[in-house]
């Protein structure tokens, strides 16, 4: 049997390959700088909204008043789903996890939007703003749904961060919740050519529409090694209950081979900068709440992973405590991640439709060459 003629083995996963040429976000992983459209993520953080913070990866501008107050608008007439969509969520087993309720209502919503027979730049623009408004009412909707409670309606006084926090507890949220959950959703909102955002520009580079690339990222954002790993993290601080058996177990874990949720990055060879605003966010809330249990359980893990693996924290390490803190029920901190990260993918989905050519890589094969096909009583 001959073997195939292959070229050298690439390193897996892609590593260091530039997948697109993007002027949505630029991350040093040596320095740990983040910066969204030329601007660094701690100004963004203290001096911006969400919502300015999605115009601003959408069009590369800071709005002014006139354009954030259309903005915020058209983000309350885009916050109402379809009856159709409340009957989905209605109809999904309550067991099912928000993620897959989230992603099985953008697929539905896809059939339902306005523009869902166009792709032009105007209808992208559109439809970035229409995902944007209905991702946390469909994750507060499905949340009452499966308790057994109605979903409650956007109220356009609020923002969105807020809009969120009162659609899922019935009441106006404090404003240092609001504050928090305004930052950590900046936080969120971009992070260049990671998993989910690839999988959206692989999906609008065959020209499909931006349900779908949506759909699609929301898939790859779901797993442990992206998105899910915040909801992993706290889980696994909850099962240790103290700070002792938390660092047994992560030492036991690190010596059987495994992984630490919420720790190392493919691009990050520092501290996350994202985890540093996080984990003042813990600390606080911690202090706030006079229960800093699950953040100071969460800094004694640190030396110990560094120790060991020479691994930081990354983005989803503090955030599973702060929600926590929060009192937002475990399952549903990966679908804040991605109310957040819409504004990101929705900004790389029109960038890609503006600049595109098909993305379709190679792969090395190392099957076998030259076999015969033999009857079937014969194999
Ligand atoms: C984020 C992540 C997927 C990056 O993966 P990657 O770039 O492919 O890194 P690798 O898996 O190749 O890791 C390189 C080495 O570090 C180790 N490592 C990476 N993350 C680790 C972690 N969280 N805990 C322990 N060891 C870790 C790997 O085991 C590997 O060790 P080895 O060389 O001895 O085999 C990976 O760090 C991970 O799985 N983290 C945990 C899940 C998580 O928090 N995801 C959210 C990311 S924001």
């Amino acid at each position: 049997m001959s073997q195939a003629v292959s070229s050298p083995p690439k390193a897996a996963g892609l590593e260091g390959v530039v997948a697109a040429k993007s002027e949505v976000c630029f991350i040093d992983g040596v320095a740990g700088r983040l910066i969204f459209r030329g601007y660094e993520i701690a100004d963004l953080v203290e001096h911006l909204s969400f919502e300015e913070t999605a115009y601003l990866l959408w069009t590369g501008k800071l709005p002014n008043r006139q354009q954030l107050t259309d903005l915020r608008e058209n983000l309350d007439a885009s916050a109402v789903l379809p009856t159709s969509i409340i009957d989905v969520l209605r109809s999904l087993p309550k067991g099912t996890h928000p993620m897959d309720a989230l992603r099985t209502a953008i697929s539905a919503l896809g059939c339902d939007d306005p523009d869902r027979n166009a792709n032009t730049p105007e209808s992208s623009e559109r439809k970035a703003i229409r995902l944007t408004a209905q991702f946390p009412v469909i994750v507060a909707a499905f949340h009452r749904l499966r308790s057994d409670q109605e979903p409650i309606a956007w109220d356009a006084k609020l923002s969105l961060p807020a809009n969120f926090l009162y659609m899922l507890n019935g009441k106006q949220p404090h404003e240092t919740l609001v504050r928090v959950m305004d930052a950590a959703l900046i936080i969120h909102a971009e992070h260049g050519m990671n998993a989910s955002t690839f999988t959206a520009r692989v999906i609008a580079a065959t020209l499909s529409d931006m349900h779908s690339a949506v759909t699609g990222a929301l898939g790859a954002l779901k797993g442990p090694l992206h998105g899910g790993a915040n909801q992993d993290v706290m889980e696994l601080l909850l099962e240790c209950g103290t700070t002792e058996n938390a660092e047994k177990k992560v030492r036991d874990m690190l010596a059987a081979g495994e992984k630490i949720p919420g720790f190392g990055h493919r691009v990050y060879k520092t501290f996350d900068p994202r985890a540093a605003f996080l984990r003042k966010m813990s600390k606080q809330l911690g202090e706030a709440a006079g229960n800093s249990k699950w953040y100071e359980m969460s800094e004694r893990l640190i030396p110990i992973v560094m120790e060991i693996k020479h691994k930081d924290p990354n983005v989803d390490f503090f955030s599973a405590s702060a929600y926590y803190t929060m009192g937002i029920p475990l399952d549903l901190f990966t679908p804040i991640f991605a109310i957040a990260r819409v504004a990101g993918w929705t900004a790389h989905i029109q960038e890609q439709y503006k600049n595109n050519r098909i993305i379709r890589p190679t792969d090395d094969y190392t099957g076998p060459m030259g076999l015969k096909t033999v009857p079937i009583d014969q194999r």
